[in-house]
């Protein structure tokens, strides 16, 4: 359904781009035609992502960035508008994470994850727009987020904050940035068993396979299905979306909600015995 050339012309930043989904985004995007910025704390491993894109004959520039710091983020951005003379997306996806109960937490494991989701997309935002809004160009943002935005969950709290903050931060700015043509959208991504997020969330098969059995789809993610929606919300078919955040999970979110959703377990001769149990009509 995309043309190949749906994002050419644009210039795309991704933090976070050197690993994960963030690397599926990168490569998906510059397959669509777009030059592509990625930025993260490991230098080699963003060598490797942009070595292997530039094989597939796309623009990069990477550069080791730590994202809580706003001095790294403004080099950043200078090396992009030095490198390619603007930039059109920038996509928040940088993050840190592990599953603890929250009374084990330091307040330095509580900051070393807020700093990194609620920290550094807002200062990546900042200076993007700051420089968008001095150059009269617009621009989009895509936060990527989770459905513990809205839904919290345990033993990821510090996680589930900062993702709320984002989201926050998403629809607050959709109003006050749209005078000036910058569009905000989201994606709350279900389970995508990466390395970074699995070795940290879900360390043994039980905790795995727990994942997967949560979504009605009965399976996790492939990194393509999350950057293919991501790729068009960056695009300019979707123009006109402001403010929203889609989800991307299988309807994992939503079986947790449903009160009688865990049925979905029952077997035809499980639901032939109970509904012989239950009462029909007046009697
Ligand atoms: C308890 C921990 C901990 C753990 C670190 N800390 N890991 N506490 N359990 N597993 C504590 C440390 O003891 C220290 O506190 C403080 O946190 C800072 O630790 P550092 O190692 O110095 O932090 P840093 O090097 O900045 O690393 C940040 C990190 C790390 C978040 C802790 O995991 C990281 O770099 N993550 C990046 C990649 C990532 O997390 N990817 C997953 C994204 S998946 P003290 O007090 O001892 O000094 C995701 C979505 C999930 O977000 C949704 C799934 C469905
Ligand atoms: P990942 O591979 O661990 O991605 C995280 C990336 O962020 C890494 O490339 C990491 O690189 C970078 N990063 C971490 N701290 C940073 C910092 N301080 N400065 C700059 N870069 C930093 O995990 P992923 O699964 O692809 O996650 C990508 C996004 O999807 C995250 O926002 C995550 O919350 C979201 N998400 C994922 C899932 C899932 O199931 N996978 C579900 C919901 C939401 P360095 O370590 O080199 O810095």
């Amino acid at each position: 359904m995309f043309q190949h050339d749906l994002l050419k012309g644009k210039v795309v930043l991704i933090t976070g781009g050197g690993t994960g989904l963030g690397k599926a985004m990168a490569t998906r995007f510059g397959e669509l035609g777009a030059e592509i910025a990625i930025i993260g704390r490991r230098l080699e491993v963003l060598e490797e992502t942009a070595h292997g894109l530039q094989q597939q004959g796309v623009n990069v520039v990477f550069r080791s960035c730590d994202v809580r710091d706003p001095e790294q983020i403004a080099a950043s951005m200078q090396q992009i508008w030095d490198a390619y003379g603007h930039l059109d997306v920038l996509v928040n996806n940088a993050a840190g994470n592990f599953i603890s109960p929250t009374e084990r937490l330091s307040p330095r494991a509580v900051d070393a994850v807020i700093n990194i989701v609620l920290h550094g997309s807002m200062y990546c935002t900042l200076e993007a727009g700051k420089r968008w809004i001095a150059a009269g160009t617009g621009g989009t943002v895509l936060n990527i987020v989770a459905s513990y935005a809205w839904t919290g969950s345990a033993y990821v709290v510090p996680s589930a904050v900062a993702k709320a903050g984002v989201l926050a931060m998403t629809r607050s700015l959709a109003v006050e940035w749209a005078k000036y043509r910058i569009r905000q959208v989201a994606i709350a991504p279900g389970p995508f068993p990466t390395e970074g997020a699995w070795s940290r969330l879900a360390p043994t098969p039980e905790i795995a396979d727990a994942m997967a059995d949560r979504v009605p789809m009965g399976r996790t993610g492939k990194p393509e299905e999350l950057a293919n929606m991501a790729a068009y919300l960056i695009s300019d078919y979707a123009s006109f979306i402001n403010g929203e955040v889609v989800t991307v999970d299988g309807g994992e979110w939503l079986y947790g909600a449903g009160e009688f959703n865990g049925l979905t377990r029952l077997s035809t001769d499980d639901w032939d015995r109970i509904s012989a149990l239950i009462p029909r009509g007046k009697k």
